[in-house]
């Protein structure tokens, strides 16, 4: 017999995480993290006692079989549960246990007129959202390069339920981070750090007006790659061209999604009862160390006048 629950047992999940999502993986090993990511102070403890926000199947001795992770956000709709690691063991694969995780945690959300989705969902999970009616769309990777064209601005057609992030969200997942600083503008929230490929600058959110702000900080992450001999990436992740001066990332670009290799350009974003209008890569866990082994304790963030 199995039961699903509330995770009982934070030590048990990050084991778990460690054991058979990945070794040596951020949220098993950094308690911080895992904090941020699944404790965040949106979690209700009506459906979630302990303030953890993720489901588990347990067996009779309490082994945990399986889990489902969410981060709760206020955004898109006010009480939003945005799935982030989902995993059952592999020998009960295909049982039934993986898709009644996501109908409980669709009841937990459904009951609060909420959200349900995620940003990041992978070939095994998306048939499953597919066939439970989500909604899918596929999210690309843009690289910037300045252009001397108009300036396009990105489209405005928000779900009538829609709402975007507060800023009491926004000051949670960009400075209170405990990995990473961000550059917050009103353009957009970048940042820039210097791996094995070089320096790349993440724009994790762009507004409609990132105009002026992605220009000052190209040209600051371009002149610290100059200044050390490496090369520069400026990216963002969206659903559609975010503007003049964005094209499609080549195929052979690696992702800095740690280790950085190539991974391909693109990442399917999922949702019920909607999707959001736009994607960036500050949603869901996106941007996040991956294996604590290999991340700097802290990147700094390229700071430029504007
Ligand atoms: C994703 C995962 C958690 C799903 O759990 P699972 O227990 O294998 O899934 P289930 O057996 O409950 O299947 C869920 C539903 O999807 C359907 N389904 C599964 N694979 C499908 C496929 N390839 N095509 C169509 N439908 C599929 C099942 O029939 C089932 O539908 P039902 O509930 O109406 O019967 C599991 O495969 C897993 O641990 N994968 C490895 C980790 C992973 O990839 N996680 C997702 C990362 S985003």
């Amino acid at each position: 017999m199995h039961r699903i629950e509330p995770c009982r047992d934070d030590g048990q999940l990050r084991e778990y995480i460690d054991a058979y999502w990945r070794r040596g993986h951020v949220l098993a090993h950094d308690e911080r993290m895992f904090a941020f990511t699944y404790r965040t102070r949106w979690v209700n403890r009506s459906a979630f006692p302990r303030g953890t926000s993720v489901l588990g199947v347990y067996d009779d001795d309490n082994r945990m079989l399986g889990f489902l992770g969410a981060i709760v956000a206020p955004y898109p709709r006010p009480t939003s549960y945005w799935l982030a690691l989902w995993h059952v063991l592999p020998e009960l694969k295909g049982t039934g246990m993986g898709g009644q995780l996501l109908a409980r945690m669709q009841e937990i959300a459904l009951a609060a007129d909420g959200w349900i989705g995620t940003f990041g969902a992978g070939p095994e999970a998306l048939p499953v959202y597919l066939k439970r009616g989500f909604t899918v769309r596929a999210g690309r990777r843009w690289t910037y390069q300045p252009s001397d064209r108009p300036e396009i601005a990105m489209p405005e057609l928000r779900h009538a339920a829609e709402r975007l992030p507060d800023s009491a969200w926004l000051a949670h997942r960009f400075e209170q981070h405990p990995v990473y600083s961000y550059d917050r503008r009103p353009g957009g929230i970048f940042r820039t750090e210097t791996n094995e490929w070089g320096v790349v600058t993440h724009c994790v959110r762009l507004e409609e007006n990132w105009w002026n702000d992605v220009n000052a900080a190209f040209k600051a992450g371009c002149a610290q790659a100059q200044r050390i001999g490496r090369p520069y990436l400026m990216d963002a992740w969206s659903f559609e061209c975010p503007g003049a001066g964005w094209t499609l990332a080549a195929d052979d670009l690696p992702s800095v999604f740690h280790p950085p290799q190539a991974r391909g350009n693109l990442i399917y974003a999922v949702g019920k009862p909607f999707i959001p209008t736009h994607i960036h890569k500050g949603d869901c866990d996106q941007d996040r160390p991956n294996v604590l082994a290999t991340e700097p304790s802290r990147v700094a963030a390229v700071q430029y006048s504007r």
